[in-house]
Parts: structure tokens; sequence; C-alpha cells
């Protein structure tokens, strides 16, 4: 038995590393074990571990109140924030999936995250980028203030502030996360991984579509600012503080300010290897 719920999120990893859709209960039994044992572990936070995790019978009814509680407000109560999550999440099955594909993206990439709670539990990131599935689900809707009451929670909440129309895959990292900003019609495709301090913005001169498209599998290192409406190619890997200003072919690498060609990723997917050396 200990066995079986040991392995269970290294299937769970091999399922995501080999494209399959992962199983909602599956990554739920595998995020209730660690919860139990955390608030075996650290009876002090006991209480804690129920209210975010054991206390609920899905992880959707779970993420719903994480999300609220990390919204809410005096003049929006928790309880009605989760009430329209829960309304986003009924209606777009991609919200829940992006979320399952997101824990686990993490736990694959993101060496400082041992489990599948971790994420659920602790990374401001990750609760950024549900909340903001949420907020674009709106927009979508022509609910286009309650989006904007979101984008400002997240960003005064959490120090992330993306616009409520960006549009953003699934599989993504979002790595330490103080102060990302991403623009209006800026696109990340899947399996990005995006650290702390990224701009994807405007420059200032346009108007209308004006933001960066990422492609698949790109790793946005810390610090870097993506101005204009220009592509950063799948698999290419952005350097610390870097300024890119200028499209950026797929599988390389660029650096500095402004950024330049200075080598090949090593691997396929940098978004996936999160290798911070120069190749
Ligand atoms: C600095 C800035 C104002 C220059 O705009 P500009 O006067 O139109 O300049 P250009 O884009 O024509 O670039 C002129 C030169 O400066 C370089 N350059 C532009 N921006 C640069 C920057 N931020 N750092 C270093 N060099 C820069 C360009 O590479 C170009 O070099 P080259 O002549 O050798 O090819 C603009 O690039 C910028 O950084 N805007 C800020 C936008 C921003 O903060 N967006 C975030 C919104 S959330």
């Amino acid at each position: 038995m200990g066995h079986a719920i040991e392995a269970q999120p290294e299937v769970l990893l091999h399922r995501y590393r080999a494209g399959q859709p992962l199983d909602e209960p599956a990554v739920w039994d595998a995020m209730r074990t660690e919860a139990r044992a955390k608030a075996a572990e650290e009876p002090i936070l006991g209480s804690y571990f129920h209210a975010t995790i054991l206390n609920h019978d899905s992880f959707r009814a779970a993420l719903s109140f994480r999300l609220a509680s990390k919204l809410d407000n005096p003049m929006l109560p928790t309880m009605l924030i989760r009430d329209v999550i829960g309304e986003a999440m009924a209606d777009d099955d991609g919200i829940l999936h992006g979320a399952l594909t997101d824990i686990v993206a993490t736990f694959s990439r993101d060496p400082a995250c041992e489990d599948l709670s971790t994420p659920f539990l602790y990374f401001k990131g990750f609760h950024a980028l549900q909340a903001h599935r949420i907020a674009h689900w709106l927009w979508g809707h022509k609910r286009r203030t309650l989006a904007q009451f979101f984008q400002s929670q997240i960003s005064v909440g959490l120090g992330v502030d993306i616009h409520p129309a960006a549009r953003i895959g699934r599989g993504i990292l979002v790595d330490h996360a103080t102060g990302i900003v991403i623009g209006e019609t800026a696109v990340v495709e899947d399996d990005v991984s995006i650290l702390h301090a990224v701009t994807l913005g405007g420059s200032g001169k346009a108007t209308g579509d004006r933001h960066p498209k990422v492609r698949r599998g790109v790793l946005l290192s810390a610090g870097c600012t993506v101005i204009g409406n220009i592509e950063i190619g799948a698999g290419a890997k952005v350097g610390a503080g870097s300024v890119v200003l200028e499209d950026v072919p797929p599988h390389v690498t660029v650096a500095g300010v402004p950024a330049k060609i200075v080598g090949t990723p090593r691997d396929e997917t940098p978004a996936f290897g999160m290798d911070h050396s120069l190749q």
C-alpha cells in the first residue's frame, strides 16, 4: 500500500512527460496523502492542511477555496469569489486541466518542489496563474470589471500582474513569481517556464496587438524584459536580465542588453531542463 502511494507522483510525472491527460482523482489522492503526512509531521499546521486540502472532497473544490482565500477582500468575501471560480471551472474544463498540468509541471521541473501539494499550498506563482485563468474566463464572458478586480487582487496580493486578456497555455512553471508583468495581447504557449521579474510588455510605441508571443517550451530567465509584438521561437532560452527587442529564432539562447544570440540550448525544451548554463 505504502509503495503504491509513494509511486503515484512518479506515475503522474510519467504521464505528463508522455503528453497523456492527467487524472483529477489521481492528483488529488496524492495531494491528500501528502497533506496527512505533513499534518502528522507538524501538528501546529494541522488546521491549515485541513482547511486547504483535507476538508474538501475534490481537487476542484479545494482549488476554488484556495484561490478565493487568496483573492478575497472586505468588499467581496471568500464565498462569493468561490462561487465565481466554481462557475468558471464548471463551464470550462481547460481551467481544471491547466491547474493539474501546472502542478505536475512544477513538480517535474522545480528542484525546490518535492511533491504535488507544495505548489498548491505554498507557491504564489501557481496561485497567480490559476487565478488568472479565472480572470481570463471572465474577460471572455464580457464580465470585464470582475476580471479586472481579479487582476488587481492577484497583483496586490501575489505581486504578479497579468492582464486578463493575455493567453497562457498549460504546463507552465511560474517560479518565485515576484514582479512578473504580462500585457494584454501577450501569448504564452504550453510548457513554458517563467522566472521572477519577467516582463512581457509593449514598447509604448504601438497600439492593438503589441505584446510578445512566446512559443512552446521557452525558458524566460529571471528579470528578462521582452518588449513589443515579437516572437520568441519554440525551445529558445532567454538569459537573466536580458532586454529582448527583436524576434528570437527557435532553439537558440539569447542574452544581453539588447539581447543577442549567444548559443544553442543543450535541451530540446529548455523550459523542462531549467538548465541555466550557457552552451
Ligand atoms: C529605450 C526605448 C524607449 C527606446 O525606444 P526607441 O527610441 O524607439 O529606440 P529603438 O527601438 O529604435 O532602438 C534604438 C536603439 O536602442 C537600442 N535599445 C532600445 N531599447 C533599449 C533598451 N531598453 N536597452 C538597451 N538598448 C536599447 C536598440 O537595440 C537600438 O539599437 P541599434 O540602433 O544599435 O539597433 C525602448 O526600447 C524601451 O525600452 N521602452 C520601454 C518599454 C517598456 O518599459 N515596456 C514595458 C511595458 S510593461
